[in-house]
């Protein structure tokens, strides 16, 4: 089954096709970054236009790429939430214009679940059930994964998401946006235990996360050096920064995979690409004898293939839209 997918609830606009969940037939990014940087951070009319601008030629190059037409897709999925409501809009207005015109099923697909799809792109062998670490720009969950379309939160944030978090942090150093990438390259050549920085928990929920305090005690440091004529060596914070969030996750996530005694642990979304959190990952599961399922750094950010993964797993459930699909700016992963 080959299925067309289409992304558009940030700063992307992406197209792949993809044949029976894991294989991709092509894959195609349009990146509204360089634009956003100029605001530091997306402005979301801006990301609405451009993609009305983008979605058709990156449609017709991933039909291209795979060396198919309209004709040989059996099926159109599409982002639908959450995500900017009017980015949203415009993948899911396109997506159903293409179905009609074609007479094929329309598949609404949730952002996060296909963020969590492109570890089924990159590990034939991954089947659910799992314990994932999704961690993006806007959410930082801990789920179960059950089955592929069936799913439970068992952590999430109670303020910043870890990618966010980041990209606060990031800013407040004078990186440009998304920073959360370029804070991690800095940290490489820092010491991490250079400034102390808090390791918050949530009191009664061993699960949950919070991450403003952390991104603050950050910005706290800099007005203060700052105000004494000072600058901090930029290095170190993003080490002892990225340090205290890759903690956080880790010790939480593996405290959930030791409760509920789960062996095979995934990680997901666009945080999912730092070089830390991987790296403690990987040493923590060697050692608690799990194993661990990362996507590729290619497949961490937002992309189309991932849609086209679970948009199979989607349509094999059942879950078809009516003509009258709607977008949603929230929405939890279980649905
Ligand atoms: O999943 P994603 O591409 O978009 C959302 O669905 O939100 O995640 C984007 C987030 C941004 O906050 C970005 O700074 C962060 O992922 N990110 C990273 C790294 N690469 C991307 N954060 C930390 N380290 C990285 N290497
Ligand atoms: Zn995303």
């Amino acid at each position: 089954m080959k299925i067309l997918a289409l992304e558009s609830s940030c700063d992307e606009t992406a197209a792949a096709v993809v044949e029976d969940g894991r294989k991709v037939l092509s894959s195609v990014v349009a990146s509204q970054v360089e634009e956003h940087m100029l605001y530091g951070g997306v402005v979301p009319e801006i990301a609405s236009r451009r993609h009305a601008e983008a979605i058709v030629g990156v449609t017709e190059k991933a039909l291209t790429d795979a060396k198919l037409t309209l004709d040989d897709i059996d099926a159109i999925a599409v982002t639908y939430a959450p995500g900017l409501i009017g980015a949203l809009l415009v993948g899911v207005n396109f997506a159903k214009g293409l179905a009609l015109s074609k007479n094929i099923p329309l598949v609404p697909t949730h952002h996060l679940r296909s963020h969590i799809a492109a570890n089924y792109i990159a590990h034939p062998d991954l089947k659910p059930p799992f314990l994932c670490l999704v961690v993006s720009g806007g959410h930082s969950h801990i789920v179960q994964v059950d089955d592929y379309t069936k799913m439970k939160i068992i952590g999430k944030t109670r303020d910043d998401a870890a990618g966010e978090a980041f990209d606060k942090a990031a800013r407040s150093m004078g990186m440009p946006y998304p920073g959360g990438i370029h804070l991690d390259k800095t940290a490489e050549n820092g010491n991490p235990d250079a400034f102390k920085l808090p390791r918050p928990t949530v009191a009664n929920s061993p699960y949950d996360f919070s991450f403003s305090g952390l991104k603050t005690a950050v910005i706290n440091l800099i007005h203060n050096a700052s105000q004494k004529g000072d600058v901090l060596p930029v290095e170190d914070l993003s080490a002892s920064f990225r340090k205290a969030v890759v903690d956080c996750l880790v010790t939480n996530f593996m405290k959930a995979a030791k409760d509920i005694n789960s062996k095979t642990l995934v990680i997901a979304g666009g945080v999912s690409a730092n070089s830390l959190l991987r790296k403690e990952l990987e040493k923590q599961c060697s050692d608690m004898d799990c194993k661990l399922y990362m996507p590729p750094k290619s497949l961490c950010g937002d992309n189309g293939a991932m849609v086209g993964a679970q948009g199979y797993y989607e349509y094999l459930t059942g879950n078809i839209a009516g003509d009258d699909l709607n977008a949603y700016a929230t929405m939890s992963i279980e649905l």
